[in-house]
Parts: C-alpha cells; sequence; structure tokens
C-alpha cells in the first residue's frame, strides 16, 4: 500500500505549515555554494505542494525567508530574493494547473520591488483557484506579526471604534496576517532542528509539532505523507482528558 493510500482521508489535516531548514547544509555536504541548495529546494517545494494538492490539504504554509534571514550575507539574501521572483513567475502556470492559489504573509513592503511586484502579479492571476492555499511567509516573524496585530488594535481604541472589553481571541486573531486561515493541525521542520523560530507563534498554540532529520532539498511528498501518517496517530486533547474525548 503507498503512503498516499495509508492516510486517512476523513481525518486529514487542513493546513499542514513548513519550516524548510538545512539547504544550506545539503549544499555544503556536496561541496557546493548555499545558493544551490536553495536552488535545489525549490524542486522540494514543487513535490511538496503538488503531493498535498494530491492528498487533498486545503492550506500549505512555507517558512521561505525569515525577518531575521536579512542578516545573512548580502549576496545570499540577494541570490534568495532572485530564486524567488523566477520560481514564482515559472511556477504560475504550474499553480494554475494545479489549482493553487498563492498568498503570502510577512513584512511584504521591505522586499524588493522586483519582488513584491512578482508576487501580486502570481497572487491576482491564482485568486480563482480552489483546490489549495500556498502561503509563503516572506520577511515574516511571529513577533513581528503580532506586534502589528497590537498596534492595529490600539489604534482602534484610541481613535473610539473599540472597546478595550471588547477585545478577545477572535478578534486578536482577525488582526494577523493569517486571520482567514484556519490554524495549522501540523507543523514540520526539516534538518533536524527542534525549534519554532519565531514562526506562527499564535497559530500553532495547538499543532502537532514533526521534526524530520532530512535536510529540505531531500524532502518530497513521500515525507510529507509520513509526517501526516505520524499526526494521525496522535490524539489530539485540546487540553481535555482522553476519557472525555471518548465520550464525544
Ligand atoms: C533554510 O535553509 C531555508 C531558507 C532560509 C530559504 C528557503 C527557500 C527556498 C527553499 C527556496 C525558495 C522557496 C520558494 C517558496 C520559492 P538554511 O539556509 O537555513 O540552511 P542551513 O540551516 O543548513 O544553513
Amino acid at each position: 500500500m503507498s503512503l498516499l493510500e495509508q492516510i486517512d482521508m476523513s481525518r486529514l489535516p487542513q493546513h499542514v505549515a513548513i519550516i524548510m531548514d538545512g539547504n544550506g547544509r545539503w549544499a555544503k555536504e556536496k561541496g557546493k555554494l548555499r545558493a544551490f541548495g536553495h536552488q535545489s529546494g525549490v524542486l522540494s517545494v514543487r513535490d511538496t505542494v503538488e503531493g498535498a494538492v494530491k492528498a487533498g490539504i486545503s492550506y500549505i504554509t512555507l517558512y521561505a525567508f525569515s525577518t531575521e534571514n536579512w542578516n545573512r550575507p548580502k549576496l545570499e539574501v540577494y541570490a534568495l530574493m532572485e530564486l524567488l521572483v523566477s520560481t514564482i513567475n515559472r511556477e504560475t502556470k504550474n499553480l494554475m494547473e494545479n489549482g493553487v492559489r498563492l498568498n503570502a504573509i510577512g513584512d511584504l513592503h521591505s522586499l524588493p520591488s522586483k519582488c513584491y511586484r512578482q508576487l501580486q502579479e502570481t497572487i491576482q492571476k491564482t485568486s480563482v483557484n480552489t483546490s489549495c492555499t500556498l502561503t509563503l511567509a516572506l520577511s515574516y516573524s511571529s513577533r513581528w506579526e503580532i506586534t502589528q496585530a497590537a498596534r492595529s488594535l490600539a489604534l482602534d481604541v484610541r481613535d473610539g471604534n473599540l472597546n478595550p472589553e471588547d477585545i478577545n481571541e477572535r478578534i486578536f486573531a482577525s488582526r494577523l496576517n493569517t486571520a482567514d486561515i484556519p490554524d495549522p493541525e501540523l507543523m514540520i521542520r526539516t534538518s533536524g532542528e527542534y525549534r519554532i523560530s519565531n514562526y506562527l507563534l499564535w497559530q500553532l498554540a495547538y499543532s502537532e509539532l514533526y521534526f524530520t532529520p532530512k535536510l529540505w532539498p531531500d524532502f518530497r511528498r513521500e515525507d510529507l505523507y509520513e509526517a501526516v501518517i505520524d499526526y494521525q496517530k496522535r490524539e489530539r486533547r485540546f487540553g481535555k482528558t482522553s476519557e472525555q474525548l471518548q465520550s464525544f
């Protein structure tokens, strides 16, 4: 039985978030430049997204560039931005064929204008698609996002449009970049690192975490399926007891 066939389709995670890590180490192992690792990582992105669509996963969110990544050597940042523009451009056709809607979260205005324009163009073009929403986290960090949300609420209170007593979790979440996206049930990180690294801190509150030693350029749809199968073996309790869950 294939890995895809082993997935229980009635308990599929709706949203899978991924930290794609290990491109640099993968390249180094091969005696190549880090940029080669990022380029090879694009093949993993394509296969994983196609695999997610095949499995019926509705949302996939990839950590493509963190706020902290701006501190990398200028040349690497430049290469990553160029890669993003060319990949998004080249993959638009593939996204259309697979019914994938592109979305982006993060401080998008801090991206080079070429990158921003390409992103908006493909987001616009793919907005009709309904099979899967692919969200790229770009110039993203969770603390930045949460701070933005707090600021937007504070401005509404200052302007008399919101009562502080009315602020609740639902309203707070509606000010996050992910307002229209359900929280991920599953978060995968590659390369054997066991950290969240400022990624979706609010949204991952109840997510199952899955760590694999595979470096991102070696990751393929079968690895996604293995993570989903592992997730389905776990019991999600949301603070309740096993007995309470069984009585439902
Ligand atoms: C982490 O590996 C990876 C990144 C910072 C960039 C991820 C980008 C891609 C896979 C390519 C473009 C993606 C899209 C969506 C078009 P690392 O460099 O931190 O690796 P290391 O930890 O081994 O140094």
